[in-house]
């Protein structure tokens, strides 16, 4: 997969130098391109805002810097007429058209779904903004000819959309075959599909079996894979009960069976 962000702070994503997208980028699994917004603006203090029109608060950023590092970063794809070309040292018909993905407070919740929706584009581009955000006739403009997810990490303001791009590209690259060591180790993570589905994963465990008067729950000594996974379950909805009720509530009832109920 490859990613573009675009940003004026290039060095708010170093983070993705290390760890788990570290080393996706270093197998070649991923392939991060960070640009500075400022090259493509040209006055002498390379000014990327303005007051916003209708008064009010704060800055917008400008169209021209946006419109044009979209244009030389997306290429000429999805333009009328275009080939799927244009994007400099990639294979165009494995990364003809990249999915805009534009951070906001105001964009619709980005959750594990859209994160398994993301993992399988080929090329994302995230445009994080600062300021009260971008002109809108950017993101107006490229949905014609691009996919755009206007997406939100939560349910309050950041400064900038940075810190949403790092939540969003690691969320996506553990998604990648081949990034996370074992392939099973994202099925029971909290919010994935599967027997656990919208269920919050429960506590776990490692040696020492006593740590400070405290003992590892014997069950899980037991070696009997029926009654660990019957109590991990009910782990699960406990504690899903207790700090997100409102996800028990949106459960299908046809994946609980009776002694979920009992929990
Ligand atoms: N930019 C500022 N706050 C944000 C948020 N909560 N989600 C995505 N982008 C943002």
């Amino acid at each position: 997969m490859r990613v573009d962000v675009i940003t004026i702070f290039p060095e708010y994503l170093s983070p993705l130098d290390v760890s788990l997208v570290g080393k996706a980028r270093r197998s070649g699994l991923l392939d991060v391109r960070v640009h500075d917004l400022r090259q493509w603006a040209h006055d002498r203090h390379r000014t990327v805002d303005d007051t916003p029109y209708g008064g009010g608060p704060g800055m917008v950023m400008k169209p021209e810097p946006w419109g044009e590092a979209l244009d030389e970063i997306i290429g000429g794809c999805g333009a009328e007429g275009a080939p799927d070309a244009g994007v400099p040292d990639a294979e165009p018909s494995a990364v003809a058209r990249p999915v805009l993905v534009v951070p906001t407070p105001s964009g619709t919740p980005f959750t594990q779904r859209v994160a398994a929706e993301l993992s399988t584009a080929p090329w994302l581009v995230f445009t994080p903004a600062r300021y009260e955000g971008i002109d809108r006739r950017v993101i107006d403009a490229y949905a014609e000819r691009v996919e755009v997810r206007e997406l939100s990490v939560g349910d309050y303001v950041l400064a900038g959309g940075e810190a949403p791009v790092l939540v969003m590209v690691e969320a996506v690259a553990r998604l990648l075959p081949g990034v996370l060591g074992n392939a099973e180790s994202h099925r029971d993570d909290s919010f994935a599909d599967g027997a656990m589905a919208s269920l919050l994963e429960g506590p776990v465990y490692t040696k020492p079996l006593d740590w400070r008067g405290r003992e590892v729950p014997e069950v899980l000594l037991s070696g009997h894979h029926g009654r660990i996974a019957r109590w991990r379950r009910d782990e699960a909805l406990r504690r899903t009960a207790r700090n997100r009720p409102e996800l028990l509530r949106a459960t299908d009832p046809t994946t609980t069976d009776r002694a979920d109920r009992a929990t």
